[in-house]
């Protein structure tokens, strides 16, 4: 089997790198492409290029405009990565009788209520990226090629930078820490979201398939529990604290403040939770709570 992958820097793509391998051959291609092919998003003739090239049996698009702020101004770049790329990769993977996985967001939803979002429920997003990331979720709908889009939500990966690392070096520097706590949602790791697409992969594609109605859709896919960027913010440090680190801002330290207090240039969603039983039920798979992730990602990386 053949699998080409997009954006495979990024979080959630270079945990796919690592998950999809056992499945078969990965293309594994950034926005810089390699030996011909093309990777760059902004580049529709040459990702569809790309795709009649590769003759992918499934293609996995981790690559997205995620400068949730900067999309503001950038809306137009924004949607031709979040909405006309992912529409060209759909309509190439209906050519070849392909599948298109892609990763969407909770930010399609207002943030209103407490109740976790359904896949059901309705969309209205605030920000340029939510609107843009939407309308990926509509193009690909539209192109009917078999599809399974992951709604998921507050993202971190080992690699790199993430909001528990910015909180260590905050604390390590300052006398008091400020973090938001009207926002509700499950820290879910990029390894998680990458092992959950390896296995949803194996349910629909021969000779593990079922039936000939594979669940095509979307299914949304976050860390079980909640929690806001607060409690997050707290939890990082009380779990490197008993784990013998010095801080100089200890958890107890850590404010809650609303959003109003820390304005941003794209409106967030106060009410980020997925309800992920279509998921559960329709892949048969466990989501653990969110704190054993970070507290996996705090061990490897402190
Ligand atoms: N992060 C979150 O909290 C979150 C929440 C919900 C949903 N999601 C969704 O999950 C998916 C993966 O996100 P992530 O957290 O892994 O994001 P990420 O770490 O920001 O990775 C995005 C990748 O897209 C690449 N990219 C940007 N512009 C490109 C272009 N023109 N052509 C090709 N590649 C380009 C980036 O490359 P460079 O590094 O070179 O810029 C980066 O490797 C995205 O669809 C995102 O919308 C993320």
């Amino acid at each position: 089997m053949k699998i080409l992958l997009l954006g495979k820097n990024g979080q959630v793509g270079w945990e796919l790198q690592r998950a999809l391998a056992v499945l078969g051959q990965v293309v594994a291609l950034d926005r810089h492409g390699a030996e011909g092919l093309c990777g760059d998003l902004s580049d529709l003739a040459g990702l569809a290029r790309t795709v009649r090239t590769v003759r992918p049996q499934v293609i996995v698009n981790a690559a997205a405009h995620t400068a949730v702020d900067k999309a503001e101004s950038e809306a137009e770049l924004a949607r031709t990565l979040n909405a006309l790329a992912p529409g060209v990769l759909a309509q190439e993977a209906a050519r070849l009788n392909a599948w298109l996985i892609h990763y969407s967001t909770d930010y399609v939803f207002d943030g209103s209520g407490s109740a976790p979002w359904k896949e059901s429920d309705a969309t209205a997003p605030l920000s340029v990226y939510g609107r843009t990331k939407l309308e990926g979720e509509q193009a690909i709908a539209a192109s009917a090629c078999r599809h399974l889009i992951f709604r998921t939500s507050w993202v971190y990966g080992a690699r790199g930078g993430n909001f528990a690392k910015t909180m260590l070096r905050l604390a390590a520097e300052r006398e008091q820490l400020n973090v938001i706590d009207d926002q509700v949602g499950a820290p879910t790791g990029a390894d998680l979201l990458a092992d959950v697409t390896a296995h949803a992969l194996r349910h629909v594609l021969p000779p593990m398939r079922r039936n000939d109605l594979a669940p095509s859709g979307i299914y949304h896919v976050a860390a079980a529990g909640e929690t806001s960027w607060h409690g997050y913010a707290r939890f990082v440090l009380q779990h490197v604290q008993a784990a013998g680190r010095a801080l100089k801002v200890g958890p107890e330290q850590v404010l809650a403040i609303p959003s109003s207090a820390y304005p941003t240039p794209a409106k967030r969603p106060h009410n980020s939770r997925l309800d992920t039983h279509k998921l559960r039920n329709t892949f048969g798979l466990h989501l653990p709570r969110w704190q054993e992730g970070v507290a996996r990602m705090l061990a490897e990386t402190s």
